[in-house]
């Protein structure tokens, strides 16, 4: 008989605490919105006592998404438990995921406390946020490192406590697929009252094991996988999910289990996750990656053309990818415009189709054939951003091997007109010389990550690019353009709106 495995989703959390990536409260928004579409059981929004940005995030995303568990990270303290109640009292099933670290290493360590002050914290955290709700996840942090016996023993104490779920971390991802599986199954056998609750994983990727370890451990009892979209997470990241749902799914023979996800919608949210947070996925990333369903070969080519399987394991249509060569161009209406999006999945409102459909027009004086991955790229350039205050007005250049390179560029200010030049090394130099001496800023540029969204050289130029500010915190920003010049420019004046929203924000605190 099938099983449901519950996934619970940890990008907004797990995954923001990536190296780099930090996201407003609009873009957990929308990566949260996306999740519920994309059918996960648990999304984990942040972690509330961490900072005011934090909260309003969770807090955020707990009044608005519906149709899931909205989850709130706090350590096993009061404070934290308390706080994280506030940011999620909201939502439609609210969850309080507690943990506390059973390794000696950290006991030691990070914690400096005794074994029994961990079973003395672990149970009254646990007893607190039930308190708030009955749905309360209990996590011991490094359990894999941990001495199965105590572990078992803290596990208990939390079941007795009133913990609904409990989650076995492999924190460093240090596991083996076999040793993980057998340590389950071990946790299983030795955990007084383990039947009545949901065992979860939660496995890292530093050996590049945190998927098969994941399975492993379902396959030995565990109902919660804990992952992230494209596997971002701490240090190497976290288990992907879309690779252990289409493993489940291609081998649901073999696991009999089933999840509430709509695998159709996959593809669309890696590509989110992947915009938003500027973590690019590898070409050759499993399922989602660029390269994932193409096929080079000439053998396999002819193969694939005479029978899809013969290559192929999954459908790519299975996963979102749709392969339609319906191309808009400067003819196109509004209304083919907004039937191609719909196709495409987006539903805007009349505001946001106005946006996206300037955009457009401009973009198709410049390229003559518009195609899907470049519908895609306008409209997550153009809709939800954070408040306009600085908008290109224009732009022009001096550039080549016998000249300084310059930038001109034409900006407006909260409506008002300003230009501005500037020299650099090169002409993206010269053009974040010329935006900073316009808007009074200076930030340090983290990374600059150039692509073409299609192939052929009219292809529109997609630029990601990260800065951080006075505090350290790393803002990104993306623009796209057919001439690379402007794409880099509008990318920077994307990340200073960002950058003048989280000012905003914060000052409202
Ligand atoms: O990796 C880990 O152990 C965690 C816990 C907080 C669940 O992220
Ligand atoms: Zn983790």
């Amino acid at each position: 008989m099938t099983k449901r495995l519950y996934i619970f989703d940890t990008t907004l959390r797990d995954g923001e605490q990536s190296p780099g990536v930090s996201l407003n409260i609009h873009e957990k928004l929308q990566i949260a919105r996306q999740l519920a579409k994309l059918g996960v059981d648990i999304i984990e929004a942040g972690f509330p006592f961490a900072s005011e940005g934090d909260f309003r995030g969770v807090q955020a995303v707990a009044r608005e998404v519906r149709g899931v568990t909205v989850a709130g990270l706090a350590r096993a303290n009061f404070q934290d438990i308390d706080r994280a109640w506030e940011a999620i009292k909201d939502a439609e099933q609210p969850r309080i995921h507690t943990f506390i670290a059973t390794s000696d290493i950290h006991l030691k360590h990070k914690l400096r406390k005794s074994r029994e002050e961990v079973l003395e914290a672990a149970a009254a955290a646990v007893a607190r946020a039930k308190q708030y709700t009955s749905d309360v996840e209990f996590s011991a942090e490094d359990a894999y490192r941990s001495d199965p016996d105590f572990l078992c023993q803290v596990l208990a104490v939390a079941i007795k406590a009133g913990a609904t779920v409990l989650n076995v971390p492999d924190t460093v991802g240090y596991a083996t697929p076999d040793e993980f599986g057998a340590f389950i199954r071990k946790v299983y056998e030795n955990t007084p009252g383990i039947e009545n609750v949901v065992v979860s994983v939660h496995c890292h990727n530093d050996l590049g094991l945190a998927v098969a370890n994941s399975l492993a451990a379902v396959q030995n009892g565990a109902r919660q996988v804990e992952g992230t979209i494209n596997g971002i997470g701490e240090r190497a990241g976290n288990a992907a999910l879309e690779e252990v749902v289409m493993t489940l799914h291609t081998h649901r023979e073999r696991f009999q289990l089933e999840t509430r996800i709509v695998t159709e919608e996959i593809y669309r949210t890696s590509k989110l996750v992947s915009m938003l947070t500027g973590m690019s996925v590898q070409f050759n990333k499993a399922v989602v990656g660029k390269n994932a369903f193409l096929h080079e070969s000439g053998i396999h080519q002819d193969g694939v053309l005479k029978e899809r399987t013969t290559y192929e394991i999954m459908n790519p249509a299975m996963v979102g990818i749709t392969d339609t060569n319906l191309v808009l161009g400067k003819h196109s209406g509004r209304h083919a415009f907004r039937e191609r999006l719909a196709e495409l999945g987006y539903g805007l409102t009349a505001e946001e189709l106005d946006k996206a459909f300037v955009r457009f027009k401009e973009l198709a004086d410049t390229k003559k054939q518009i195609s899907s991955e470049d519908l895609e790229a306008i409209v997550e350039e153009q809709i939800r951003q954070v408040p306009v205050t600085y908008e290109l007005d224009y732009l022009h250049i001096f550039s080549g091997t016998t000249v300084k390179p310059t930038a001109v560029i034409g900006l407006l200010i909260e409506g008002e007109f300003l230009q501005e030049a500037a020299c650099g090394n090169g002409p993206v130099d010269a053009i974040f010389k010329a935006l900073e001496k316009a808007t009074g800023t200076r930030h340090d540029l983290v990374s600059y990550v150039i692509d073409a969204v299609t192939g052929g050289t009219d292809a529109l130029a997609n630029v990601t690019l990260k800065v951080s500010d006075a505090q350290q915190k790393v803002f990104t920003g993306r623009g796209i353009s057919t001439d690379v010049l402007e794409a880099s420019a509008r990318a920077y004046i994307n990340v200073l709106n960002k950058i003048v929203f989280d000012q905003k924000t914060r000052k409202q605190d």
